[in-house]
């Protein structure tokens, strides 16, 4: 693999409802490690889409007197304007009803038969549609319910094929224990290494019953399972196997980034597939953790499943970004509540960051009329500050740990506010003969906040463009400027405008 391409995605997104909270922050943390690859000069290839096929979807249709298609084209684009309201930069977005990817699909199924590893068998179990998983009796909580969400489970018997998944496992096993890092966190690799060890069957991976799917070439009565359909989006979306530069270029995967309920999906069924079709496996497979909502799991049924465009257009897109990444671990679980959004806006983002700009440029319109003086500042502690800030920060961005990255940059923050305190430019201002001191000063806080504004621009790119604008670095329509080296040109004028992010009260908040 060519080292310096970076190929990541989300999880393909079932279109059976419009999408939530859950839904954008996987997006919303690739973006982010999409954005910060390609800034530090990545070839990056950023894949999202959605996963249309199968009996919740046939359901879904059914209930809305649609045909299939015409049911998931209208929420396919719920997903695009999403994607676009968030400022998601994916490069590609695949649809599995995309002619590109089924008759892919078809073929790298009949591969896999050819290869041995798909024979005809009778499958008698469980099934959750709302989960499209199957499980064995010994798998179901009290009362038929699937293990995941808690829900009545279908009884299922009819001829199927199954995948020998059972044949991979010592397979697996040797790759985990050579590969420690190939699953994240180290504890859902623990609890994955565990099920595997006493829980490994070969699985169903077609369905009689289920007409909305791609049939099964050797077998047309028969739909691919919709699991085995979606997994090879990862593929088939670099032109595996009939078109195969892409995939030639950017595979294997750099990451993987999922929610932890289908863990087993990526960590288990998808690398013996891929070692089914000699295919190396993906560097990582990050597995995030959920969000509940005020205290509840997000459900249809609760009626909790708030549309990120309602939070987005209350609070705006970078505020709802930031919120997400730095309120919880990446990984761990998360608890979604205004109050607490509220008090991020109001303190990290407008008393913090925005504060630190609105000082700064009233300070440069005072003293220096509105224009960047003369910056000097090599030897400087904020300048040593942010070259450790920006070593400390891509440790963590590796480790996909954003929230420490955004606490690295907060830390910054914090840093270039006492600066100004310590310095107190406003007593330089008024004392004769250290006009070079009081730009000095200046200057390295323009610097400083330059630098936070590339810091920032991966989690909050909008904000990011706005700080350049207003430190007069962006005229109109030009792009981002990515370039940490380069100063700022001699009588750069200043554009103080509204501060970044007005205090919100709690009383005008958005409730739902
Ligand atoms: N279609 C499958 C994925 C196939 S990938 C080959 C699927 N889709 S999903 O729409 O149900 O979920 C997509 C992503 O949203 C998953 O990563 C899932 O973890 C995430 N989330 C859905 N609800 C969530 C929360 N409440 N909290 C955090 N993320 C959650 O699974």
């Amino acid at each position: 693999m060519n080292k310096n391409t970076f190929y990541l995605t989300t999880p393909i997104y079932y279109v059976n409802d419009i999408p939530h909270i859950g839904h954008s922050y996987t997006t919303i943390a690739a973006d982010v490690l999409a954005r910060y690859k390609k800034m530090r000069g990545f070839d990056v290839f950023f894949l999202t889409g959605t996963d249309e096929h199968g009996q919740k979807i046939q359901k879904a249709a059914q209930a809305c007197n649609k045909t299939p298609i015409e049911f998931v084209n209208t929420i396919v684009d719920k997903f695009k304007v999403l994607w676009k309201e968030l400022s998601i930069s994916n490069d590609d977005f695949i649809r599995t009803t995309d002619e590109r990817h089924c008759c892919r699909v078809k073929r790298i199924f009949q591969r896999i038969y050819e290869n041995g590893d798909i024979y005809l068998g009778e499958y008698e179990g469980w099934y959750c549609v709302p989960c499209e998983s199957f499980w064995i009796e010994s798998q179901l909580f009290e009362g038929n319910k699937c293990p995941e969400c808690r829900r009545v489970v279908e009884r299922v018997k009819e001829q199927n094929y199954f995948f020998r998944l059972s044949k991979y496992k010592d397979r697996l096993l040797e790759y985990y224990d050579k590969h420690p890092s190939f699953i994240q966190p180290e504890s859902r690799r623990n609890e994955l290494l565990q099920r595997i060890r006493y829980q490994i069957e070969d699985i169903s991976v077609s369905r009689s019953v289920v007409e909305w799917g791609i049939h099964v070439p050797m077998d047309p009565r028969q739909t691919i399972y919709v699991w085995i359909d979606a997994l090879l989006n990862y593929i088939t979306a670099l032109g595996y196997d009939d078109n195969m530069q892409k995939f030639q270029k950017y595979w294997p995967a750099s990451v993987h980034i999922i929610g932890k309920e289908i863990l087993w999906f990526h960590g288990v069924i998808w690398p013996a597939i891929l070692m089914s079709l000699r295919i190396d496996l993906p560097h990582k497979i990050f597995a995030h953790g959920w969000w509940t909502i005020e205290g509840q799991k997000i459900s249809k049924s609760l009626g909790n499943a708030i549309n990120p465009l309602h939070i987005v257009r209350s609070f705006g897109k970078d505020a709802y970004r930031y919120f997400l990444l730095r309120e919880v671990p990446f990984g761990l679980d998360g608890n979604f509540s205004c109050n607490a959004l509220i008090k991020r806006i109001n303190s990290d983002l407008g008393n913090d960051l925005g504060n630190l700009l609105q000082r700064t440029l009233t300070m440069i319109e005072k003293y220096f009329h509105g224009v960047i003086p003369h910056i000097n500042t090599e030897d400087n502690e904020l300048r040593e500050e942010s070259r450790m800030t920006y070593e400390k920060i891509d440790r963590e961005m590796n480790e996909l740990q954003f929230s420490r990255a955004l606490e690295i940059i907060w830390n910054f923050v914090g840093c270039a506010n006492k600066f100004i305190e310590d310095k107190k430019p406003w007593l330089l201002a008024k004392t004769d003969g250290v006009r070079e001191q009081l730009a000095t000063v200046i200057g390295s806080l323009t610097l400083a906040i330059r630098d936070i504004s590339l810091y920032i621009y991966p989690f909050m790119p909008t904000i990011a463009i706005e700080i350049q604008r207003q430190l007069g670095i962006l005229k109109d329509d030009q792009p981002f400027n990515l370039e940490f080296q380069q100063g700022f040109r001699e009588g750069t004028a200043v554009q103080k405008g509204k501060p970044l992010f007005p205090k919100v009260e709690f009383s005008e908040a958005y409730s739902k």
